[in-house]
């Protein structure tokens, strides 16, 4: 194939794919299969390693996620982007419609009303068609460049609707490119929110807890910490979306809109997503109904809400009744009152889960809230206490978060005697009395707010490890949840999980509320666990950043555990998967001699250390002694799969390129690895190159 026709197949499948990720993300009405699907991307990714100058950053290979950045750049937004002003009653609502009718007097006034979505607010820009800048509300003049991170949102256009490509900045907002389609306009600029859905966020929190990472408080937090996130990869990782709700800029359309109903036209036919609920009303009480409605229906949204939004339709009239200094006066935010209670914080308790962190918990007098009664509520941590000034003796208002987990969210401040007491958080662990340290944000989203407890024999850590060991996902063994794991520990007869090996039939029967039966099938578990496949084990062992997902990518690159843990970062950032955070937390972890030995006493308790998901190396095979690197994506082979045919015959691969990498193998996406390669004058070849080496 020449490069002219790599270039005409190219945008073949560019469109073809974009139309595609229209149908799934925006419209959600998939017209293809996934295998469908994946068959046209892979076809792109093999076209883009073979004519790496076809690769833009709008191609919908970039969706993963460019080079980490170093800072968001400050970019001005060509409009301000105001806020809102709040309403939370019917009697506020009629005064706001009254208001905006005295502005317009005698005037027919209509309106549109959309949900509130509880997200965090973007500008997106595009200049011919083209995508060329995102960026936060900031301080509404000027926002962070997040365009990176957004490209990573599968739902926002990398190109407007039927556009052919042209190249701006978030620097500069000059012509590039060429006008097309006469719908499309020279300059737009669209807002809306990016948010994680209900699930997405559930989704999220579980694989944070399960690799020891602090859990989101809620969805909205979530979407905001991905999108600060300075690399990108990660954040396409996170299932973020958008809703586009307003217009901050256009110029060049051939029938600019006129009003909000129009603009939401504009924009959908342009390729956004648009608030699916919205309503049109012409007098207070249909807007008083609409109100009502979508507090009915809102709880089934896949996205939290927190109220509505009303807004003067036509754009006219917007212009004459104008902003004051923080917001509009023709749109206003009808909030919803949160599902809230109020109760007695009878007293606060500290929980120390498995990484030693400290959480608040908040003992209340049982009280129902939507759906549920509740006992215990979060309170975070220590600053958020100490920021609402909350005291045991307190009636405090908790609230569903996300819906979920409940939360203290206030203090009723009259209803206070004087008699409550001020809650000092312990300067000790208050399950071993050990040290405790606020030092370091060890995870991301902890930073320095977090009180760990150091002692690593902590008995409510063990017990979380204990659990975290028996886990289904993990070792996978039946029985051991938080109540054996408390009676094992305050027995004596556990103290790490290497000691659930020696665990006699007679020491666990002889527990309370332990019948022989039970014992049998919590020992029977035990057994089969020592065949389970290294990447279990791995994980069981609880180290920080070391997810279900972590420790698989490891097992197939390493054929035991003890091979693993031998290796320094390095050769662990060469595995897919696998960063320098992780990679130094896996030598941090193998740096206490106490878990090089719990790892030996595991081997001598007969349970499995050797990896099923590794395929061995051979020696004096083809790649003998030559030294790989893998960078970019490769059109067929993943890249574990990639540097498993380079080991299997004989090759090593490496994460980093120097004078002694023989072969640098590069796919689309290459980044700063291929540019050192070709400083260094090194042989880069693509996967047919390897594949061919490989045959040989
Ligand atoms: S219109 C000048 N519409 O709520 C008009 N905002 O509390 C500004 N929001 O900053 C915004 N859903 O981040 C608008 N349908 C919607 C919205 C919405 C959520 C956010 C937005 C805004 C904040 C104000």
């Amino acid at each position: 194939m020449t490069l002219n026709e790599g270039r005409q197949r190219h945008a073949q499948l560019v469109e073809e794919i974009r139309r595609h990720d229209y149908a799934y993300y925006v419209l959600a009405q998939p017209a293809i299969s996934d295998q469908e699907y994946d068959r046209l991307y892979h076809e792109l990714i093999a076209l883009e390693s073979k004519f790496p100058e076809l690769i833009s950053s709008d191609s919908p290979t970039q969706r993963v996620g460019g080079q980490p950045l170093k800072e968001f750049k400050p970019v001005r937004h060509l409009v301000p982007m105001t806020s809102l002003d709040n309403t939370y009653s019917q009697e506020d609502l009629l005064e706001f419609v009254h208001r905006v009718q005295r502005f317009l007097p005698g005037e027919a006034l209509d309106w549109i009303v959309e949900p509130k979505i509880d997200g965090v607010a973007v500008n997106l820009r595009y200049q011919n068609g083209n995508f060329t800048c995102g960026a936060t509300r900031g301080d509404g003049a000027i926002g962070d460049d997040i365009t990176a991170n957004l490209r990573t949102v599968r739902s926002i256009p990398a190109r407007l609707r039927s556009q052919p490509g042209a190249a701006g900045g978030c620097g500069k907002h000059t012509d590039a490119g060429q006008a097309g389609h006469e719908e499309i306009p020279s300059l737009l600029e669209v807002r809306g929110e990016v948010y994680l859905t209900k699930a997405g966020f559930e989704k999220l929190n579980a694989e944070r807890k399960a690799a020891g990472e602090e859990p989101f408080a809620n969805p909205r937090n979530a979407a905001a910490g991905s999108l600060k996130q300075l690399d990108p990869r990660i954040v396409a990782k996170r299932p973020l979306d958008i809703l586009v709700y307003g217009l901050g800029h256009i110029e060049g359309a051939a029938r600019p809109p006129e009003s909000q109903a129009e603009m939401l036209e504009l924009i959908k036919r342009l390729g956004f997503k648009t608030p699916g609920n919205t309503w049109h009303c012409r007098s207070a009480e249909q807007l008083v109904a609409a109100i009502a409605e979508l507090d009915r229906i809102r709880r089934k949204f896949p996205y939290e809400t927190d109220g509505a939004v009303i807004k003067l339709n036509s754009f006219a009239q917007r212009e004459q009744v104008g902003f004051t200094s923080k917001a509009p006066r023709w749109a206003i935010a009808y909030k919803y009152a949160a599902e809230q209670a109020e109760t007695l914080l009878r007293a606060i308790t500290v929980q120390v889960g498995r990484t030693g962190a400290l959480t608040p918990v908040a003992e209340l007098d049982p009280v129902f809230l939507a759906g549920s009664t509740i006992s215990r509520a979060t309170l975070h941590n220590e600053d958020y206490i100490r920021q609402k000034d909350i005291r045991i003796g307190d009636t405090v208002t908790i609230q569903k978060a996300g819906e979920v987990i409940p939360a203290v969210v206030d203090v009723v401040l009259t209803r206070r005697t004087g008699k409550e007491i001020p809650f000092r958080f312990p300067q000790s662990c208050p399950e071993c009395g050990s040290k405790v340290s606020r030092a370091a944000g060890i995870a991301e989203g902890d930073e320095g707010v977090v009180w760990r407890c150091l002692n690593p024999d902590c008995p409510a850590q063990i017990r979380g490890r204990i659990e975290h060991w028996c886990a289904r996902g993990a070792m996978d063994i039946e029985g051991g949840g938080e109540a054996l794991a408390r009676q094992l520990i305050s027995s004596g007869l556990v103290r790490d999980v290497a000691d659930l090996y020696s665990l006699k039939l007679s020491d666990v029967a002889g527990l309370e509320r332990m019948g022989e039966k039970s014992a049998q099938t919590f020992l029977g578990g035990i057994g089969e666990s020592k065949g389970r496949d290294m990447w279990r084990v791995l994980y069981g062992l609880g180290i920080l950043h070391v997810g279900a997902g972590v420790a698989k990518a490891l097992g197939r690159c390493f054929p035991t555990l003890e091979d693993l843990f031998a290796s320094g970062v390095e050769q662990l950032t060469a595995c897919e998967e696998v960063g320098d955070v992780i990679a130094q937390s896996i030598v941090q972890w193998n740096g206490d001699a106490r878990n090089r030995k719990l790892l030996e006493r595991l081997k001598s308790a007969g349970v499995n250390l050797k990896s099923e998901l590794f395929r061995p190396k051979a020696k004096g095979g083809a790649l003998a002694g030559k030294t790989f690197v893998l960078t970019g994506t490769l059109p067929k082979l993943k890249r574990e799969e990639a540097a498993v045919k380079i080991e299997t015959a004989g090759g090593r691969v490496s994460s980093s390129v120097s004078k002694k990498t023989d072969y640098v193998v590069a796919g689309a996406e290459a980044g700063s690895k291929l540019d050192k390669a070709q400083k260094l004058g090194l042989t880069i070849i693509d996967e047919a190159g390897l594949l061919k080496l490989l045959e040989q």
